[in-house]
């Protein structure tokens, strides 16, 4: 099969799991270490070994490819890393139909990482503030002598600021925070090894006592943003009118916007596409979760990440915008082959780019989920994919998990029970 570059692949769900994987190694160009590597679970049990403690063994998750997104006039293979039905099937629908509209468009700033320097015990700390900020240049020099390499891709540290908490617990603190530009690593360790070489300077200077340093995973400098306007027509499907699912997706975000409850399942759902990139491409999804939930909530009011609007010509228009820190150098990058392997496929240049990526993938994933919620619910869809599993989980191999989930879907019964007693009449009948 000729492969073209552009990332829609029609017919590429009917295909078998090698030959999806061939499909996908040539349109990426892997060579055979790579190919092998992607067809394996993606990581040696030795290497396993070195990357954490008292390993006895590894995790398999399912790699999934979305294909059809175009992001800024760019086609991606997107990788997924994820246990649950549907997700995959959603991004590449949703991407689908955005690339009809010209894709997504995306930005982000620039890759900058927030340290904290905890300083205790201040003499005075408003007086300490104006020093620290009056010694800013001092204070980035002596930062950026921690790590030149960064220094010299250009990255490096940025500003100071200064937060000062005149009543805690523990009397007056003062928080400094070093702005730092980490370029194309997530930059965990460059900031805290900064921050902490920061130490003595902090306490000469304010006269206090420095205490924690570390990065805060709200990186709210480090934002990506993702929109997408598409034409009502565009998302008609079944009985319902393009205008109708707009509509209902526009009700469905302002649910969100108001209401924590449903926020939090809101930005779960662009959270699905955004965790499994993450996942597939060796990110810190810990990190990105914390950072996301926290910067949804800065105005003091938990709400959405996304936004749905209608424009003048009436087209469906979403924007989402999170921090995402991820990197594509260091790291699990550097250590794990399936995550190298997944950043090869995704062919991404630059951390900001895999942010900007990663954006369009939850805008996508948003539209998904809204889209089915607002008309014929989610479970319909679901309960196709989760029948796949029950039938899995019943034993059934093969051509077999197809017929018992369709069957039991049929039947509307998708249990364990009736699964096994459809395996046990097919046995019977083959035997
Ligand atoms: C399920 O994993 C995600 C959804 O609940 C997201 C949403 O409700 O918007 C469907």
């Amino acid at each position: 099969m000729t492969v073209h570059k552009t990332s829609r692949l029609p017919g590429f769900y009917d295909l078998g799991v090698e030959e999806r994987a061939g499909m996908v190694a040539d349109w990426a160009g892997l060579d055979q270490d790579e190919r092998a590597v992607l067809t394996s679970a993606g990581l040696e049990f030795d290497r396993a070994d070195q990357m954490i403690e008292n390993v006895v063994g590894i995790h398999g998750l399912p790699l999934g490819i979305a294909p059809n997104f175009l992001v800024n006039d760019r086609d991606y293979l997107v990788p997924m890393a994820i246990e649950e039905p549907s997700v995959v099937a959603a991004a590449s629908f949703m991407a689908k139909i955005v690339r009809g509209a010209g894709g997504f468009r995306t930005c982000s700033t620039e890759p900058v990482m927030i340290a904290q320097i905890q300083v205790l015990d201040v003499p005075d700390p408003w007086a300490a503030r104006f020093d620290l900020l009056c010694q800013k240049e001092r204070l980035l020099d002596l930062a950026n002598q921690t790590d030149p390499v960064v220094v010299s891709l250009h990255g490096g540290a940025r500003d100071i600021e200064i937060r000062v908490f005149p009543d805690t617990p523990v009397g007056p603190m003062l928080v400094v925070h070093l702005l730092y530009d980490t370029r194309d690593a997530m930059g965990a360790n460059t900031v805290n090894t900064a921050a902490e070489a920061l130490t003595p300077l902090v306490e000469e200077i304010t006269g206090g006592r420095v205490h924690l340093r570390i990065l805060s995973n709200l990186a709210d400098r480090r934002l990506a943003r993702a929109k997408a306007a598409i034409p009502p027509e565009s998302m008609a499907f079944g009985e319902y009118s393009g205008e109708q699912v707009v509509q209902g997706i526009v009700e469905a975000y302002a649910f969100a916007a108001v209401d924590p409850y449903r926020a939090t399942t809101h930005n779960k759902g662009i959270m699905n596409g955004i965790d499994a990139v993450a996942l597939a491409c060796g990110q810190d999804w810990r990190a990105i979760e914390a950072g996301a939930h926290a910067y949804a909530v800065r105005d003091g009011h938990y709400t959405s990440l996304s936004t749905w609007t209608r424009d003048r010509e009436g087209n469906l228009v979403g924007t989402v915008e999170l921090p995402l820190a991820v990197g594509t150098v260091g790291g699990a990058t550097r250590v794990h082959p399936g995550a190298q392997v997944a950043l090869r496929i995704l062919g991404v240049e630059s951390a900001r780019e895999l942010a900007e990526v990663m954006a369009a993938v939850g805008l996508a994933q948003n539209l998904g989920a809204l889209r089915a919620l607002s008309t014929e619910g989610i479970q319909r869809g679901h309960m196709t994919l989760h029948a796949r599993q029950v039938a899995i989980a019943a034993g059934a191999t093969g051509d077999q998990v197809q017929a018992v989930a369709a069957r039991l879907v049929r039947e509307r019964k998708i249990r364990l029970d009736r699964a096994l007693e459809i395996l046990d009449v097919m046995a019977k009948k083959e035997g």
